[in-house]
């Protein structure tokens, strides 16, 4: 094991070398496409008439400038992370912000939506942007690449970057364990089997607007989620079982269903990337990893606070952000996002090989 992450390591510094020399050698990621909910939404939301925000303090506390910026944590997201091995010197725009114009453009840009998801209806109940939506704006973006470096560049582009796409914790938390018109029709394997359709059919359409190396990420321990722990513990203080086995459950089949699009899809690299198990062991064993809290989340009472229910005037937040493993009650803290970058960045890896 460990020979196998200092053999990534030093492969992924030869990596970084090459890709900051792109006027040498070519830029091997020359941008960086990412779909998904509030673990990777960067501002998008703030452009949206939903409540569901976070571009106010205590939100991005520990961000550059301390600004927040409508990231759901105190620093920076697991993906900013991504972006900076990668070697980009900035991060990738919220699409529908004033900073995604001209050649701002050409690193890729950012199309997650925090309370959106696989399913339309989850977004559909916060009026956030669905995955399915979130492809149409990918669509607008490429006709406006195109106008900028035309087609031929643009396409290469487009097959060379890399997705990333982070989705489905809301579809179960914010959606069908809180909506009986789900959970009371559907058994949680259906409901995950109606969340494979759609991400199959999300990722045949990304293929077919050129899209060749695709990165998934997992369902991480929803059970863990202070709130999910709070919410459907039954007053235990412990991750909730049963929330934890539909997340695997949801995992094993996106493996399969990725194999299977991988096998079908001829050129496609797709990885799932594996935040469950990372998560997992840091929430169960947080003083190994430097954490010294990992039930409360480090903004209000951090047992079921987010978005609006985070904020200046009602929540005082802890001094130490680093020390817990969540900053409100459903998201990491940038000291965990750190963290579970490493496991992206290395299986990200085997996109850009
Ligand atoms: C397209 O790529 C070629 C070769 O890399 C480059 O010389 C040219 O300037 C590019 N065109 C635009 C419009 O950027
Ligand atoms: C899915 O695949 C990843 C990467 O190959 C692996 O780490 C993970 O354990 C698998 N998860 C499940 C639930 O099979
Ligand atoms: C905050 O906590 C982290 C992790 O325990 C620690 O490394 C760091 O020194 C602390 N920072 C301050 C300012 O106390």
């Amino acid at each position: 094991m460990d020979i196998l992450s200092s053999f990534l390591a030093s492969f992924f510094v030869l990596y970084s070398l090459v890709i900051s020399l792109p006027l040498t050698y070519g830029q091997l990621v020359p941008a960086m496409f990412i779909f998904g909910d509030s673990v990777v939404d960067v501002g998008n939301n703030n452009q949206l008439a939903t409540i569901i925000k976070a571009n106010f303090p205590p939100y991005g506390r520990d961000f550059f400038n301390h600004r927040p910026t409508g990231r759901f944590t105190n620093g920076k997201l697991a993906t900013d992370f991504v972006a900076e091995a990668l070697s980009f010197t900035s991060y990738q725009p919220a699409y529908l912000s004033r900073q995604a114009r001209g050649r701002n453009l050409l690193i890729g840009a950012n199309f997650a939506s925090a309370s959106s998801g696989y399913l339309d209806a989850t977004a559909n109940l916060y009026h956030t942007v669905p995955l399915s939506r979130q492809l149409n704006n990918y669509k607008e973006y490429q006709g406006r690449v195109v106008g900028i470096l035309g087609a031929a560049n643009a396409t290469s582009l487009f097959s060379s970057g890399i997705y990333l796409i982070s989705a489905g914790s809301s579809d179960f938390v914010q959606n069908y364990y809180v909506n009986p018109l789900l959970h009371n029709t559907y058994t949680p394997e259906q409901f995950t089997n109606i969340l494979m359709q759609n991400y199959e059919k999300f990722i045949e359409d990304l293929y077919g607007l050129g899209a060749r190396r695709i990165g998934v990420t997992a369902l991480p321990p929803i059970g863990c989620l202070p709130a999910a722990i709070t919410l459907f513990g039954s007053g235990n203080d412990e991750c909730v079982t049963r929330l934890n086995h539909d997340a695997v459950s949801f995992n094993t089949k996106l493996n399969s269903t990725s194999q299977r699009l991988q096998n079908r899809l001829s050129d496609l690299k797709l990885v799932v990337l594996d935040i469950y198990q990372p998560l997992y062991d840091i929430v169960t064993n947080p003083t190994q990893h430097g954490f010294s809290e990992a039930r409360r989340g480090c903004c209000g009472t951090g047992l079921v606070e987010t978005s609006i229910l985070c904020n200046p005037f009602s929540s005082p937040t802890c001094t130490n952000a680093s020390e817990y493993v969540f900053w409100d009650s459903f998201h990491p803290s940038e000291a965990a996002n750190q963290i579970l970058s490493d496991g992206l960045i290395n299986a990200g890896l085997g996109l850009i090989s």
